[in-house]
């Protein structure tokens, strides 16, 4: 669902990788009818409650470099929480969401796929998307559908020609879904002004998306500057809704496993029973990295 340039894989895997732990295939979960692979990393010692982030790789890349290449494995260590690898059955390592199936409620897709390898090892509920996961996090990514149509690529979305007011943004999320009145997982993107694979057009598009569907005004309740990097800011809508925008960054905003932590509640969490963060029972979704479509895309749909 993201598309991060191959660059950027080489770079992130250059940071270090340090989990103990081993990346385990898992080949039976639930429905599954694109073929999704599944891949998960258990450290040694777990939180309880134990929480779940999904790492999903970036357009043009693998669970196996995704697990590489990112620090989710590492913090597991630390915190105790499980993450899971999907892989993308595509061959180009994209995610599907331009696809109906994958941008609708239950309808198949990727996304099904990945939502049944959400719950297959646990106590948690069933697949109604919008209850699956907590939290968002999604870097580089387009509004949740901006990628909708015949192809695997949308070049009206990726080039940001794809404008839309907040309201047709925000149906596109609450049609993948209609009635679902649960609540709906915070959502937070990335996005680089310097990004000419999915231009910076996407973020102003995913400001009118993600508002309109918490219902909150389009202006920051908080803007804050050089966050949390230089050169960052950190746009806050209330506290579902959160945009970072790196100044001259390009495609590949270099993944803050911390920062996103912190946006999932998990940040205390630690191994060991009666971990400090109750909040974090569920599983937050990493989304993360996206490119495609589908930082959005996927949040979305889980989201709802
Ligand atoms: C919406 O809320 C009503 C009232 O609680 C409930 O009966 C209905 O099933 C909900 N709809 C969905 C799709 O969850
Ligand atoms: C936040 O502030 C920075 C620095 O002034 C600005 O470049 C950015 O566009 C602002 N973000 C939003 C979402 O308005």
């Amino acid at each position: 669902m993201f598309i991060k340039s191959l660059s950027t894989l080489l770079l992130s895997a250059a940071g270090a990788f340090a989990a103990t732990g081993q990346l385990v295939q898992v080949t039976n979960f639930g429905p599954n009818p694109t073929n999704v692979g599944m891949f998960v990393y258990r450290p040694a010692r777990l939180a309880n409650p134990l929480p779940l982030i999904m790492a999903i790789h970036y357009c043009s890349g693998t669970a196996q470099a995704y697990f590489q290449g990112t620090q989710y494995a590492n913090l597991a260590d630390t915190h105790g929480f499980m993450v899971i690898y999907p892989n993308a059955p595509d061959s180009g390592g994209c995610w599907d969401v331009h696809t109906q199936a994958t941008l609708t409620h239950d309808a198949g897709g990727d996304s099904l796929g990945i939502v049944s390898q959400r719950s297959y090892d646990d106590e948690r509920s069933d697949g109604r998307y919008p209850d699956v996961f907590k939290a968002g996090s999604a870097f580089s990514g387009v509004p949740f559908g901006c990628f909708a149509g015949p192809d695997m690529w949308n070049s009206q979305c990726s080039t940001g020609q794809l404008i839309m007011t907040p309201e047709q943004w925000g149906d596109l999320v609450r049609n993948a879904y209609p009635g679902f009145n649960g609540t709906r997982p915070k959502f937070q993107f990335w996005h680089g002004t310097a990004d000419t694979t999915l231009y910076p057009q996407n973020f102003w598009e995913d400001i009118k998306q993600w508002t309109n569907v918490f219902g909150v005004s389009q202006t920051p309740t908080s803007n804050i500057t050089n966050n949390p990097l230089p050169g960052y800011s950190r746009a806050s809508f209330g506290p579902n809704v959160q945009a970072i925008l790196a100044q001259g960054v390009g495609h590949t905003v270099p993944e803050q496993a911390n920062d996103v932590l912190n946006w999932f509640g998990i940040s205390d969490v630690t191994p060991g029973s009666g971990s400090p963060t109750t909040s974090a029972p569920s599983s937050p979704s990493t989304s993360a990295p996206s490119t495609t479509s589908a930082p959005g895309g996927a949040a979305a749909h889980w989201g709802e």
